[in-house]
């Protein structure tokens, strides 16, 4: 069995950074909500376990507390920030509240003889953000780091392996954060670090011709990285027996269809269907102007079109779905799923006669997925693509969707994907787009007076695309869009740009 760490989740925002960070130095790791049963420990035989940092305070009635007997089982432990609250209090120790909130990158003196703290220095910058401080140490546990507010901000029980920071080692603002984390995987927890995307890659494959044999698989392909990435390595594995139908409801970005059909379309070993459904859903979307309204038609529309296809093919054994291990995790603070906001148009399992699902990506992170993509020889474009909605741009297009304004809002995005990829910000910005608004304004060109419409542009920073910022797009390149944008593009005549964060707005405008 693969060696792994268990992540228990107490809420906070950083848990699935943990999780990748351990899986970067080559260790497979899950995450679990705190209230897991010890059983279930048992059964997951973990070489760890990192407890995540929350919002609670352990004063609070219903904070989130785990079953106290996690530290009779003689595994290693690494609480992070509550995380290591909860194990001061639990343990014996002692929790107070600081008057004020330290938050920010302080400096922190550290016992470097420590195991935790293996080859740093004797100071070093760590992210803090915590209101309550452990005020006492448990018994049998020493002080292993401090800071001029803080007077424990890391303590460690080596006897019994338990170690806890009020720091983030998670996050890139602090300095060695990852050797940190190293030291307690390799250091403490002993793990081999054996976890590789290409192992994982192979073992997949093989796991997969093993489990579908000769028997039929059923792809939606949606062009995006989950879909494809999942649909290589169906095809690597089953061949021939894989079908892909790529329905496109002509509400993609420009070129992209045709992209998708270049992947899949032209290879030998695995079949590709694609339907060209633009004018049954340009017509079924005619005229209506509500947010919700067009994403349920288009919904249910790509379940039609998906359905008609897959009946041509008759009864299937699997319908491969992309999913993602974010889409799995449970939160730590409830018993419901983080659900992603918003359902990819390609979950479709209730109507389509089949009788399993296959799920080749659900252990994985979306940079994970990109690199099991890469491996797979998919092309860097394809594999870096930016989120992109089911929906496509019916979404992006405010109030009634037309042909035309389906072209200006292609074109005009089409320009600013190309110079955002000129000035080499493609890889910082998370999410970048051009938003057709239903405002027109008067404007002069030449020595005409115009009155055309206003499109907007979007990009965005940010993590999980729960919360995100808006990017700051330099000056100078926003104007160089602008300006090919009002020349290129018929019928826009000004340009906007969109500075609101998420919230109070979201990513999408509709
Ligand atoms: P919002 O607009 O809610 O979007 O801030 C968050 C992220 O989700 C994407 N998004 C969707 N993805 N189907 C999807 O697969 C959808 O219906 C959908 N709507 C929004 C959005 O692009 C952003 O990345």
């Amino acid at each position: 069995m693969e060696e792994l760490i268990l992540i228990l989740d107490f809420g906070g925002q950083y848990n699935q950074l943990i999780a990748r960070r351990v899986r970067e130095l080559n260790v497979y790791s899950i995450i679990k909500p705190f209230s897991i049963s010890i059983d279930e420990i048992k059964k997951i035989n973990p070489k760890g376990i990192i407890f995540t940092g929350g919002p609670s305070s352990i004063y609070e009635k219903d904070s989130p507390r785990c079953d106290k007997e996690i530290f009779s089982l003689g595994i290693p432990i690494l609480g992070i920030c509550y995380g290591m609250q909860f194990m001061a209090y639990t343990l014996g120790g002692k929790v107070d509240k600081a008057e004020t909130r330290e938050y920010g990158e302080m400096k922190v003196k550290i016992d470097n003889s420590n195991t935790l703290f293996n080859s740093l220095n004797k100071t070093n910058i760590c992210l803090m953000s915590h209101t309550d401080y452990v005020s006492k140490l448990p018994k049998d546990f020493i002080k292993i780091a401090s800071t001029n507010n803080c007077k424990i901000a890391g303590f460690a029980n080596d006897k019994d392996k338990f170690y806890g920071v009020q720091f983030h080692p998670e996050v890139n603002q602090t300095e060695n954060g990852l050797v940190i984390i190293d030291n307690f995987i390799k250091d403490v927890c002993k793990c081999k670090k054996t976890w590789k995307m290409n192992t994982f890659t192979k073992n997949k494959i093989e796991e997969l011709k093993n489990k579908i044999g000769n028997k039929k698989v059923l792809c939606a392909l949606s062009g995006g990285v989950d879909s494809s990435v999942a649909a290589s390595l169906l095809s690597k594995a089953v061949g021939k027996n894989l079908t892909c139908i790529f329905v496109d409801h002509g509400l993609l970005r420009k070129g992209e269809g045709d992209e998708v059909e270049k992947v899949f379309g032209n290879r030998s070993d695995v079949n590709f269907i694609r339907v060209n459904a633009k004018e049954r859903f340009l017509k079924k979307l005619a005229s209506v102007t509500e947010p919700e309204k067009k994403r349920k038609i288009i919904g249910e529309e790509f379940i039609r079109v998906f359905e008609e296809e897959a009946k041509k093919i008759g009864k299937v054994d699997y319908l491969v779905q992309g999913t993602i291990y974010p889409d799995v995790i449970e939160s730590g603070l409830g018993s419901s799923a983080v659900i992603k906001s918003h359902h990819n148009v390609g979950g479709l399992p209730d109507y389509v006669d089949f009788k399993e699902i296959v799920e080749p990506l659900r252990e994985l992170f979306k940079d994970e997925v990109r690199k099991v993509g890469l491996e797979l020889g998919l092309s860097p474009d394809l594999v870096y693509r930016q989120p992109f909605p089911g929906p496509g741009l019916a979404i992006r297009i405010i109030g009634d969707i037309t042909e035309d304004k389906l072209k200006i809002l292609q074109e005009a995005d089409y320009i600013l994907r190309e110079e955002i990829k000129n000035h080499n910000l493609d890889m910082d910005i998370n999410q970048y787009f051009a938003v057709l608004t239903n405002i027109r304004s008067v404007g002069v060109m030449g020595d005409a007076r115009t009155y055309d419409y206003m499109l907007a542009i979007r990009a965005v920073k940010t993590l999980d695309f729960m919360t995100a910022n808006f990017y700051h797009i330099p000056y100078d390149v926003l104007e160089i869009i602008s300006k090919r944008i009002v020349n290129e593009v018929p019928h826009i005549n000004r340009v906007v740009y969109d500075i609101t964060s998420k919230p109070p707005a979201t990513i999408e405008w509709e």
